[in-house]
């Protein structure tokens, strides 16, 4: 079975879609592997980097992606057989993954990776949870249970800005406020796999809401679904 997390950036997809796939292996006795397809734009972002590409050149990047193995397991994440889940998350790499997620022959790549990481995982008898942008629309559309959280960006904001200050840092609530809805505005504008509703998608907006909250409503429309 596979179940799609489609929505913003900030609405909490990655916890969630861990969390839900821990919750469903323990519950069901089968096991639920997570997918989170955003680290594997950010990859190929932190493999332009260190190669130095002239990013004003989409060609560079994409040749680079045809001769890079990305693969993701565990909830880690591989570039060319190197663990490299931390190092996706800097800030540097944040900014550069719109050249690789905004590229269509990048696109047409990494869709077909991870349905090929889907079929792998259905073959031997496991179930999925998988989360970004354009799950439940362009990559897994037949999936029997979509799901798309999101959260207002105001909300989004305060959280990524508690998430700072847990971890001792500075940040500008205006300034975090901006970048996401300049986020908001590139994934649902780009011209390929843009973040859309899917269609049957089950909507959560998890203002206010705790992330085991919203683990447990999921947990309910999938068994009402069954
Ligand atoms: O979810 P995360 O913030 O890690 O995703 C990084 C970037 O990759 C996002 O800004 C989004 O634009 C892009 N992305 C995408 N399609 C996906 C997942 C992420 O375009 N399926």
């Amino acid at each position: 079975m596979i179940i799609t997390i489609d929505g913003p950036a900030g609405a909490g997809k990655s916890t969630i879609a861990r969390l839900l796939a821990q919750t469903l292996s323990e519950q069901s006795g089968k096991t639920f592997e997570y997918l989170d397809t955003g680290s594997m734009y950010r990859a190929i972002a932190l493999l332009g980097l260190r190669r130095h590409v002239d990013w004003n050149i989409a060609g560079q990047l994409e040749s680079l992606t045809k001769n890079t193995t990305i693969n993701v397991n565990n909830g880690k994440t591989f570039l060319d057989g190197e663990d490299v889940t931390e190092l996706v998350r800097s800030p540097e790499v944040t900014e550069k993954t719109r050249f690789a997620a905004d590229n269509p022959a990048i696109r047409l790549i990494m869709v077909t990776l991870q349905r090929s990481i889907a079929e792998q995982f259905v073959r031997c008898g496991k179930g999925l949870v998988t989360e970004g942008r354009d799950q439940g629309t362009a990559v897994f559309p037949d999936a029997p249970i979509k799901f798309f959280l999101t959260a207002t960006p105001k909300e989004r904001a305060k959280r990524r800005l508690k998430e700072l200050q847990d971890c001792g840092k500075q940040g500008d609530f205006n300034e975090i406020l901006r970048r996401i809805t300049e986020r908001d505005l590139r994934d649902t504008s780009r011209t390929v796999g843009p973040l859309r509703i899917p269609e049957n998608a089950i909507q959560i907006v998890s203002d206010g809401i705790t992330i085991e909250n919203v683990v447990n409503q999921m947990l309910q429309k999938i068994a009402a679904e069954k």
